[in-house]
């Protein structure tokens, strides 16, 4: 893991140099010192690029070995218009730096904030580069064995220097309690359904144990008690044990209102059951506990950083195989709610598992609002693309917190509809309703049956995470694969609404 620290200003002889530069090539104090010390250097350099590096933000112009530093190579990183610059276009920033040094040959970098590093806010904008740069260098690689070295990351160390390194060390802190818990969210999401099943994901949960939240593991036995009649049926066919596991983090005197409930759908592989899925790409399935995964992740952030505020995760954590035992096309089962559903389809697994979930959360935790997150459906992909979850919601103020949690973190989520029309689509013949709909709204027609089991008066969300759990693709401060997309918003709207 890339190890962070913030220091005084001072020009280290060692590893490269990071250093930012304004709109239209405009030098920011630090890149104008070493300019300086490099006799002019890096304004040839950035004449030489040809117009391409001009300082917009996330460009990098890299010169190596520049006269007037020992051996070393200097970034320069576009910061567009400093002015305007949110908290997370600065982690993208960082994130763009450590994204180019992660392979490039140092080990260590040093990122100087100079002398603009005494405005207000410095100290605060440094931890927020330094989370960029941290979530970016997140790799997957335990498996790897045979790795070539020069193809391993080679970048251990960033040192950022600015004037109150102390402040800075103190705004990195609940920061690098969320980046602990995203790489725990991302830990459990890459691993493959070998290793992390119902019962191994539960152990994982049991960890945060360790840093005061209460956790709790029912097992097949206990759900058969309370009826959990759909989120059992999923889990017939394995061999594998279903769990529900109950992370509580009590950070506040219980409430009046109630704590928040977070539920995750945990399906630690998803073959589609008898409803069997095609074999290409079955492979991805591993991650559809992507939303299970983001709930401990959540935990553990708001754990570490001892948040004011009092959150339920729940996850419901099933394989959904086909055997002689798993549960066929038109069985009909009756969930914890007491409502039958007749399963037409096996492969739409993960709605059956939340509606058992989320009724037990409100039975048991009375919540003041319950979220969802799920790796719900293929048509929320073929809606939104990769680039926003869906967000489905009863009540128009969660919605709002949520879409701006999103947009300050770079989570977007896109509003999706509900409504009786659609409701109506699930009915079943046979049962109280079916687990799928038509053709059509796929997404919508999810979101319907998981409405299904919210009581009424509770506020609740629904986040459809299906294309944008795993990324093909690096963005700046996330790598290739498992994303934790969903943690950030939450830990931000948490952050700013609910905590005292
Ligand atoms: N886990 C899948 C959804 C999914 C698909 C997530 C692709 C990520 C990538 C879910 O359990 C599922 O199989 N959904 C079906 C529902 C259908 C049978 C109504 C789907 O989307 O095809
Ligand atoms: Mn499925
Ligand atoms: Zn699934």
């Amino acid at each position: 893991m890339l190890k962070i620290s913030f220091a005084a200003p001072g020009l280290p002889k060692t590893g490269a140099l990071v250093a930012g530069v304004l709109a239209k090539g405009v030098l920011t104090a630090a890149a104008a010192e070493l300019d300086r010390t490099t006799d002019g250097a890096l304004k040839r350099a950035i004449d030489a690029s040809g117009g391409r590096f001009s300082g917009k933000k996330n460009q990098i112009l890299e010169v190596l070995a520049p006269a007037g530093l020992p051996k070393q190579r200097v970034l320069l990183v576009g910061m567009g218009d400093a002015k305007e610059l949110s908290s997370h276009d600065l982690e993208e920033l960082g994130g763009t730096a450590a994204g180019h040094l992660t392979a490039s040959g140092v080990t260590e970098a040093a990122v100087l904030l100079g002398g603009d590093s005494g405005l207000p806010g410095a100290s605060e904008r440094a931890a927020r580069y330094a989370l960029g740069a941290l979530l970016r260098s997140y790799r997957f690689d335990k498996y790897k064995t045979t790795e070539a070295a020069d193809k391993k990351p080679s970048l251990k160390k960033l040192s950022i220097h600015l004037k109150d390194a102390a402040a800075a060390r103190r705004a990195w802190q609940p920061l690098e309690a969320l980046a602990q818990g995203i790489f725990h969210t991302r830990d459990v999401v890459s691993e493959p359904a070998n290793v992390i099943f119902p019962k191994s994901f539960a152990a994982e949960a049991q960890k945060l144990s360790q840093l005061g939240a209460k956790v709790t593991v029912l097992g097949v036995r206990d759900m058969q008690k309370l009826g959990m009649g759909a989120l059992l049926g999923v889990g017939q066919g394995s061999a594998q044990e279903s769990q529900l596991v109950v992370m509580e983090w009590q950070g506040t005197k219980p409430t009046k209102q109630g704590p928040l409930a977070i539920c995750g759908k945990g399906v630690t592989f998803d073959t589609g059951g008898i409803s069997i899925k095609p074999a290409a790409n079955m492979e991805d399935m591993k991650w559809d506990m992507g939303g299970a995964g983001v709930v401990l992740g959540l935990l553990e952030a708001l754990a570490r950083r001892k948040a004011k505020v009092h959150v339920v995760g729940l996850c419901g954590l099933v394989e959904n195989m086909p055997s002689a035992t798993a549960q066929r096309p038109g069985d009909i089962v009756r969930s914890m709610s007491g409502q039958t559903v007749e399963v037409i389809n096996t492969d739409a697994e993960g709605r059956l598992v939340l509606g058992d979930v989320l009724w037990y959360a409100q039975e048991t935790y009375k919540p003041r609002l319950v979220v969802d997150l799920a790796t719900l459906t293929g048509a929320i992909m073929i809606a939104l693309g990769t680039f926003h979850a869906g967000l489905f919601s009863n009540d128009d103020t969660l919605s709002e917190r949520l879409l701006a949690a999103g947009k300050a973190t770079g989570e977007k989520l896109w509003r999706m509809p509900l409504g009786e029309d659609y409701d109506r689509i699930i009915d079943s013949d046979a049962a109280d309703m079916k687990n799928v709909g038509n053709r059509y709204g796929g997404s919508i027609t999810a979101a319907q049956f998981i409405q299904r089991f919210v009581k009424k008066g509770t506020p609740w969300a629904h986040l459809d995470i299906a294309g944008v759990t795993w990324a093909d693709k690096a963005k700046p401060t996330v790598p290739k694969g498992a994303t934790a997309f969903g943690l950030r918003l939450l830990e931000h709207m948490i952050a700013e609404h609910y905590e005292r």
